[in-house]
Formats: C-alpha cells, structure tokens, sequence
C-alpha cells in the first residue's frame, strides 16, 4: 500500500489548547508552564502523549519509567513535545476477579484521555497482557496517530538447570506437586527462578503475542516484540519509537492507514507460525471492531489452516523469548510467511514503509529456536474454531498446546457449574472421572465469571495425573492464559451465563470433539437440547452497580471480542468545546 504524508507544516489538534493569545490559550499554557516548559515548545511542534502503564501494582510494567525517559529523549531530537500520562494500568498476576473485566474500562479511560488533552500522536508504552489490546482499541477508536512500545519480556528462568518459563512452569510444578513427583518445599523454592529480571512473562503467553501482534499489525518498530526488558537495545527502541512518532505526526500516519483487514490477516498468520495465545483472538476481534474492520472467527480459522508453527517457544516448544531474540525474533518469522506466500508484503506499517521493507533482509541465527519448515511443531497451527451444538457461535482451540492423539475424541462429561464447584470437587478421590472423560466448566465466560477468566485450563484431578496422564479434553467458555497448555476447548459461544448450550450440558452426557472437521458436539437429539433450553434460568440478575453491572450488561460475546457494546468503532479525535 502506498501511504502519501500529508503536507507539512499545517495546524495541529494540539493548537486549539495551545495556539493563540486568546484567553483560553494562556489558560492552557500558562498553567502548564509551571513545569517550567519554555515557551517555544507550545509553537505548533507536535505535542506527544506518552502514555504509560507503569505501576508497581503491574509488575511486569514496573520498569517503563525508565523507557518513558528514553522515548522522551527521542521526541525531542525530532523536535517534538513529549508529555507523560499515566493511564490504566491491568496486571494480569494480580487484578481480581480477572484482567479482563478491566481490558475495555481501561480501553475507555485511554480513548478519553487521548481525545479529551491536547496530543496530536502516542507513544503506547504497554507489557503485560491487558496493556497492548486496551491501548491500542483505544489509539483504534480516536485514530489519533500512535506508536506501540512494549516493556520486553523477562529473561530466561532457570531452577536446578532447567529453563523455567512464566506461567508455564506454574502449571507444570503445580501439576508436579498434585501428583506427588515434586514437594510444596522444592514448589516455594522455584517461586525465585521463575521471574529473574524486569519485563513481561518470558514465554510466548499473552503480553509476548500481544507484543508479536502489534508488530505484525505494523503498530510497532520492526524487532520490537522480542527485545528482552533489560537489553540495552529496548532502551534504543524505546528512543527510537519516539523519534518515529513525531515524524507520523507531520506525516498524518493514522492507526486506521495501518490497522486494515490485511494487517489483521498478517497478525493471524503470524500469530499460528509463533504458536501466540488464544487471547490473541479475543483481542484482535476487539481491535477490528474499533476500527472498523470486518473481522471474524473464521477469519481465524481460514487464515491460519495453512501456517505451520515455527517458533519453538513455550509453552508450545522448548526455549523462551530471550533465546527468540538472539535467533532473530519475529522480524525472521514475517520473512518466512512472506517466503511461504502467507504475507500481504505490501501492509503498511508505522515506519511509513511497508512489512515486507522491514523484513526481507534477516537472517534466522538459531535453526533450533526458529524451525525449518519441515520441523515445525506442528504443519496446521492456526487457532482452530470449532463448531457444533455445543458452540453455535464457535469455540477456540490451540493445535501446537494440545494433544494430537486426543484431537479425535468422544468422553463422558464431568461438569462444574462454575469454578468454585470445580475447586470443591476436583481434589476429591470419589469423582466420578477418568482421563478418558470430557471436563466442562461452564459460567466462567464474559458476563459469567464475571469477565471471562483464564480458568480454561483447569488442572486434571490428582488421581488421573498419578497415573502420569498430563492431559484432557476440556471444554468451557473461559480463556486460558497464554502460558498454558493442554487439548482445551476455551470461549464457547454463547456463554453458561447467557443461556448458551454449554449451561444444560449434564454429568453423563456424551461430548465429541472433531478438530480436523472443526466439530464440537453434544451427544443428545435436539428437541432434547431445546427442552433443556427452554428450561435454563439465569443463576442471578448480575452486578446491581458500578463498572461491573455496566460490564454485565453491555459486554458481547467472545466471538466477536468481548468488547462493550457502546465502545465499538471508531469515534475520533474532534477537540471538542473549551470550558473557560
Ligand atoms: Fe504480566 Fe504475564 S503476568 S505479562
């Protein structure tokens, strides 16, 4: 696509704050002059807004005051005027009841903030999970011109000379100590290895493929996703980012010039090869929404049948986002798509150049961390998207994390209303279950839990991992974090909580899963799954107040980006009036 900057110089949103010697002028600048801003930096130069996630209550963000410095330093060389805004901030280790609930308040609060100040382009300078999506659905809602920079994930973890990746050792020492092959003791003393350094989680989870996606949508530098935290060379990214911006600004380089449905097929694409996060899905939906892109499920399933998953990272592979950097990073994994014909070359990016520009002179360092082809880990690793009864509007699966000898099968479901009936049962020796059965877990979805929680991956019950059995087939209408893995049927649509087939599945009932056929189905006729309909009650009314009752009752389904109904597409950047 050919991008023609707009002329420059020309009159910037920022100056009907700041231009002029109106009253209303010498308001906004005058007060932002107790600062100590001299004068000239109110003359019409681009004015950034940096807007930062950092909080200690996010750990994995802890450090972005330190890139804000450096994306500081170069929108200054380029000669425009950095401010720094912190903004909401959600931290997927510590939000209760999950992050997620917070993904679109905090998507909001971000939109206004960009709308309601005086910028004329953003630097998004995000990491952990919720960060990525929420500022860039609402850098998507404003078009406001905008730049991601990301933290950088973690280093490697180690703990008695083996790589410990975030989170997808917690599910594995976890299930380690359920079955008795490691100690509570040896479980605390990992707890130090797991997170050595600042940054986001090490693994290809969530935060690692949001930071791919951006890169891949073309919202980023190339080379971004990968750059450790505490490598000298993300401070670099982090001043080049901010030089760039300016330079998108005088240019008019707008979130939708970038964010078209070819960027999207990109991010899918790539998304497969890097074996990314369900969650990738539910963000990307969310996105295309706010631009206004036509984005579907079966866009995720169409574009990744074909995409083999080439980055042998955890929790899919062996190695972690440190080792990814030195083979190359994403840059390598773009030029393969390309290579494969999988790319649209010609999508846009914030460099003003094309994705193909950025990419088709790396070279891959590390034929272990970044497989050939004929070695990938697995030839079909889109997110597959069943369908059937029992997801009428689909449900997610993540080839590369599951079991292929359980992608054919047929069990007895075990059911757990919510996740404190899963908790209350699931240690008890008398359940009725094997590792030939079906687990479902149902009320865990957007309006469910409340908010969708990373629960999909519920752990196997004791007396199946004594047996040294480390998967199932599971089913609900949770997410799973990134980090996880396991042959998990996750975001079935419609949701337990709003009456979809998932709320009447019984204990006995008889579950097929079918992936090659994309097939997700419950073993009963239909006037049986009507009669049961018919039947089902909401379990309560939902929240009486506050961000969580406006979250109940506006929030759509998974399948098409759990956003909020009345923030879906994209409202501007009108100034809007002056209340002096
Ligand atoms: Fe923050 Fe994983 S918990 S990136």
């Amino acid at each position: 696509m050919t991008f023609k900057p707009a002329p420059w110089p020309r009159k910037l949103r920022s100056q009907e704050w700041f231009g002029g010697t109106t009253k209303d002028a010498i308001y906004h600048r005058g007060w932002m002059k107790n600062q100590g801003f001299p004068p000239d930096l109110f003359d019409g130069r681009p004015v950034i807004g940096i807007l930062n996630t950092w909080s200690e209550l996010t750990p994995c963000n802890a450090h972005l005051n330190d890139l804000a410095q450096r994306v500081k330093h170069g929108i200054y060389e380029a000669g425009g005027f950095p401010l720094e805004v912190p903004v909401f901030s959600v931290s997927e280790s510590a939000f209760r009841p999950t992050a997620m609930m917070f993904r679109n308040l905090a998507a909001m609060q971000v939109e206004e903030a960009m709308r309601g100040q005086p910028m004329d382009g953003c630097v998004l300078l995000v990491g952990c999970d919720k960060t990525t999506p929420s500022l860039l659905m609402a850098a998507a809602s404003t078009d406001i011109p905008s730049i991601v920079v990301t933290g950088g994930p973690m280093l490697n973890g180690y703990y008695k000379n083996e790589r410990v990746g975030s989170g997808t050792h917690l599910w594995k020492f976890s299930a380690a100590v359920a079955a008795g092959t490691m100690s509570r003791e040896e479980f605390v003393e990992a707890e130090a290895s797991m997170s050595r350094s600042p940054g986001s989680c090490n693994t290809m989870g969530t935060a690692s493929t949001m930071a791919s996606m951006a890169e891949a949508l073309g919202m980023a530098l190339s080379g971004n996703a990968a750059i450790p935290a505490v490598d000298s060379r993300r401070r670099m990214m982090a001043q080049l980012t901010g030089r760039r911006i300016v330079q998108m600004v005088k240019d008019d380089l707008k979130p939708s010039d970038v964010m078209t449905k070819q960027a999207f097929e990109n991010a899918i694409r790539t998304n497969a090869a890097i074996g990314g996060s369900t969650n990738a899905v539910i963000h990307l939906l969310a996105m295309a929404g706010r631009v206004g892109i036509d984005l579907t499920l079966d866009d995720w399933d169409r574009c990744g049948r074909d995409v083999p998953t080439i980055v042998n990272l955890m929790p899919s592979g062996k190695y972690l986002m440190e080792e990814f950097f030195y083979a190359g990073g994403l840059p390598v994994v773009i030029k393969r798509l390309g290579e494969g014909g999988l790319l649209h070359k010609d999508a846009l990016t914030v460099s003003g150049g094309t994705i193909w520009d950025q990419v088709k002179d790396v070279q891959n360092h590390n034929e272990e961390v970044i497989l050939p082809t004929d070695k990938a880990l697995t030839k079909s690793g889109g997110i597959v998207v069943l369908k059937g009864n029992l997801a009428p509007k689909g449900a997610v699966l993540k080839p590369s994390a599951a079991t292929p000898s359980l992608m054919v099968h047929r069990g007895r479901a075990v059911v757990f209303e919510d996740i404190d009936d899963y908790k209350a049962k699931i240690n008890d020796e008398d359940l009725d279950i094997d590792e030939t059965c079906v687990m479902v877990l149902k009320n865990c979805g957007p309006k469910g839990y409340p908010g969708m929680a990373e629960v999909g991956n519920m752990g196997l019950p004791p007396k199946v991992l004594r047996k040294g059995i480390t998967d199932m087939v599971r089913i609900s209408d949770a997410r799973m974090s990134g980090t996880a893995f396991g042959t998990v049927c996750l975001h079935t649509s419609p949701e337990a909580a709003a009456g979809g087939p998932l709320a009447v599945v019984q204990n006995g009932d008889m579950i097929e899963l079918d992936v090659p056929n994309r097939r997700l189905h419950l073993d009963i006729s239909d006037a049986e799954l009507a009669a049961r309909l018919a039947k089902w009650k909401p379990r309560d009314e939902g929240p009486a107040s506050g961000y969580a009752m406006l979250h109940h009752r506006h929030v759509q389904g998974a399948d098409t980006g759990a956003d909020l109904d009345f923030l879906k597409g994209c409202r501007g950047n009108p100034v809007g009036k002056d209340s002096h």
